[in-house]
């Protein structure tokens, strides 16, 4: 198993994270426990912020939080120099609590609701994302009533396919997301703006897709976009700013996978955009990206407690954990892979090939599907590691479990950063009315 950060065995032989023995966490957090290695979090913000914003100056990167947001996530983001991508009220809300520059954060979204967008006019925030005609007309109406001039780029989808999974890819024509690039919707909504006095146009956004192992779909990617701010500026005389390129860098989930470095795709997107500029003589505009996956996932690690174990002779060995589907839904939703290891045996020889499943009610609540571990007993404390994107963000209370707490850890020192639903909390929401008691 590839270890990732901070991720050692130490002499107890046991795994250890952020200076942490996992077994000493799971006993004072219990388990489910999410453990975050803040240095390789860190290590992660600066890696981009050196491989674009030192490297090329006129950059930016802003953290996708979708990925994994709470506000002490907002504060290393904000420490480590990043902006911010939010997608939603309470990604907004957490972020505004948490004290995160409200210029500084980028608001997405396909179907941004009349009260997000108040909510984020009222905030200030830097840049809104516009996605479609709706919402176009729908924030122009309120930028003008409340006599602001916001500053927008306009989300497109310029057709690009990436190979990556059906669900989370985005470029493609067929998509929900953006305006279409191909078939003129695109420069209707750049006219549209250039009409609209609440409104000022600052640049273009695309989102290829995720979890992408390939450098190329973004240099076609930063092409197909620089040859529309030549058609822009030919067409209606505007100046496109910023140029907003999404997310996706992949990470190393499993032994195999095999992203390239971070620079590489700093390298071809910038290359990409440079040539582009000087090709059709257009100024180089701030070129944005928005990793979420490459900045938190492998800074994230879910430890469980083995409980019971089912061996069927001949076909299988079940190793039952005490989580599964509702704090990592995305074996069962995308076929993803994950390695483990057992925490309190990390020195010990693989023995035996086992599957993990989680606890919930169903056949396809599994984690891993054949993994080689040491002899599994009940007890055990087994790690996933590389669950820190879409991994908490993605949970749910199926079954009605709580959702784990999860630990920021660095130099020995574990501190929690989310608390564990108890039963109480899962009856926080619900009402019993008058007539049934
Ligand atoms: N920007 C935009 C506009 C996006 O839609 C996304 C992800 C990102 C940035 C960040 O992408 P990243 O760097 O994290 O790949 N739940 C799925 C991933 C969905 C991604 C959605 N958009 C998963 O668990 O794999």
């Amino acid at each position: 198993m590839e270890f990732h950060g901070t991720m050692r065995v130490n002499l107890r032989g046991h795994l250890e994270i952020g200076g942490c023995d996992v077994v000493d966490l799971a006993r004072e957090f219990g388990t489910p426990l999410h453990i975050f290695d803040e240095d390789l979090l860190r290590q992660n913000c600066r890696r981009f912020h050196q491989a674009f914003v030192h490297k090329y100056g006129n950059a930016e990167v802003i953290y996708a939080g979708k990925a994994f947001l709470t506000v002490a996530v907002c504060r290393i983001i904000q420490q480590e120099g990043l902006g911010l991508d939010v997608v939603s009220g309470g990604e907004l809300y957490t972020a505004l609590k948490a004290g995160f520059p409200p210029d500084r954060i980028y608001f997405h979204g396909n179907n941004k609701s009349y009260a997000e967008l108040i909510m984020a006019l009222e905030a200030g925030v830097g840049r809104i994302v516009v996605d479609n005609f709706f919402e176009l007309e729908v924030l122009a109406r309120l930028a003008e009533e409340r006599g602001q001039k916001v500053p927008v780029l306009l989300r497109l989808t310029p057709g690009i396919e990436a190979h990556t999974h059906e669900y989370i890819r985005t470029g493609q024509i067929d998509s929900k997301f953006g305006f279409t690039l191909p078939n003129g919707q695109a420069i209707a909504a750049v006219k549209k703006v250039k009409e609209m006095p609440g409104l000022e146009y600052k640049g273009l956004h695309c989102h290829i897709g995720s979890q992408i192992f390939d450098v190329e779909p973004y240099r076609h990617a930063a092409e197909v976009m620089m040859a529309f701010i030549e058609e822009i500026r030919n067409t209606t005389g505007l100046i496109t700013e910023e140029l907003d390129l999404g997310g996706g860098f992949g990470i190393v989930y499993v032994e195999g996978d095999n992203p390239p470095p971070i620079e590489a795709y700093a390298e071809a997107i910038m290359a990409g955009v440079c040539g582009e500029a000087e090709r059709r003589g257009l100024k180089v505009p701030k070129v944005i990206v928005e990793p979420g996956r490459a900045i938190v996932g492998t800074a994230g690690s879910t430890a469980y407690t083995v409980g019971s174990i089912k061996e069927i002779p001949g076909v299988r060995k079940y190793v039952a954990v005490d989580g599964g589907m509702a704090d990592n839904i995305r074996p069962a939703l995308y076929g993803a892979r994950y390695e483990a290891i057992l925490a309190n045996k990390a020195a010990a020889e693989a023995t035996e090939v086992v599957s993990i499943t989680g606890k919930c009610c169903e056949s396809g609540d599994m984690l891993i599907w054949d993994v080689a571990l040491p002899e599994v007993e009940p007890g055990d404390i087994l790690l996933t590691p590389c669950t820190g994107a879409y991994g908490y963000a993605m949970a749910s209370n199926y079954n009605r479990l709580g959702r784990p707490a999860a630990v920021l850890v660095r130099e020995g020192q574990a501190d929690l950063i989310i608390k564990r639903e108890t039963y109480e909390d899962l009856l926080r929401y619900d009402v019993l009315p008058a007539r049934l008691k």
